[in-house]
């Protein structure tokens, strides 16, 4: 190993000379530390990375999030538990811009924390980039420990101890998909969480995204405002990281403090295989949802990836 970190900016490190197929112990501790201070941590030149490497590279850091359903033919192409998060269906061909994986493309350019709206406690999500496009396709990403520290002292008074309900349904109508609070997966995609965090490296964190619904205890119109206001603050250019992703780029983003979305590309001329894990809190290695319940159930189905 032969480690480099650069500064990226406004914020986020990349890292190269190391191999994340041999995730020991000097690896590991490097990548905790490097993303307690900067919370996204690019990982370039690991093109030579399999799926069943990924997945062993990530297990190294916690827990995996698994996904929702039993492996099904949508997710046939890549292992299971990762995420396809790739505009190809299961033939490796570019899917039809109308089906549910081009609405999922769709639903990640909205700046979000992934999974959020779980109870499941997210720590990480490790995005790697197989196939990428020769142009636009960016993964923006954002520090909310910036954010935060950039506030104006009223506004932070005004939000100190408000706690948030985060809604997997509200991101999705907000991208203007139909979904009914009858739902039986309704009461696994929300979560509460407080809307200033405190990150692992101990600094506080505004957190917002597009699953955060209602702020508990406030009217709606008022928290609807508050909400919509912390957004346009939070997402300025200014803050905002955009990964220009080589093959081979790993991306590790702490879902604690950050946010990110997936940009606009020519969905029908260019392959993007893009596929992630998420690593969580809890200690154990399961799905946020019951065995008995499936994302089937969305209105929509949403067959593999999600944010
Ligand atoms: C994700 C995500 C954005 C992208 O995988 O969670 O939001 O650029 N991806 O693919
Ligand atoms: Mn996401």
């Amino acid at each position: 190993m032969n480690p480099e970190v650069k500064l990226l900016e406004p914020s986020g490190a990349l890292l190269t000379g190391v191999d994340c197929a041999r995730p020991d112990d000097a690896l590991v501790a490097l990548v905790e530390d490097l993303m307690r201070e900067h919370a996204v941590l690019v990982i370039r030149g690991q093109g030579h990375i399999d799926d069943a490497q990924h997945l062993a590279f990530s297990r190294a850091f916690g827990p995996l999030e698994l996904p929702a359903s039993k492996p099904n033919a949508h997710m046939a192409r890549v292992a299971f538990g990762l995420y396809d998060v790739s505009n190809l269906g299961p033939d490796g061909e570019i899917a039809d811009p109308d089906s549910p994986r081009a609405k999922i493309s769709k639903g990640n350019e909205l700046f979000h924390a992934d999974s959020s709206f779980n109870d499941l406690p997210s720590k990480w999500s490790i995005l790697r980039g197989v196939v990428v496009t020769p142009e636009k396709g960016e993964t923006e990403l954002i520090d909310g420990r910036l954010v935060y520290d950039a506030l104006p002292g009223a506004l932070k008074a005004r939000i100190a101890g408000l706690e948030v309900e985060h809604n997997y349904f509200h991101s999705r109508r907000k991208a203007g998909a139909t979904v009914s609070d009858d739902n039986p997966l309704a009461p696994y995609m929300r979560a509460v969480h407080p809307l200033v965090r405190t990150s692992a490296s101990g600094r506080p964190a505004l957190f917002v995204g597009a699953h955060a619904a209602r702020i508990l205890g406030m009217d709606e119109a008022e928290s609807t405002a508050l909400i919509e206001d912390l957004l346009a603050f939070a997402t300025q250019r200014k803050f905002v990281y955009a990964h220009k992703w080589q093959a081979g780029d790993i991306v590790i983003w702490d879902n604690r403090c950050t946010l990110h979305r997936g940009t606009e590309y020519d969905y029908r001329r260019y392959k993007r295989d893009m596929r992630r894990s998420t690593v969580n809190e809890s200690g154990e290695e399961r799905s946020a949802i019951p065995a008995h319940l499936s994302l089937a159930m969305l209105s929509q189905p949403q067959p593999a990836g999600r944010m």
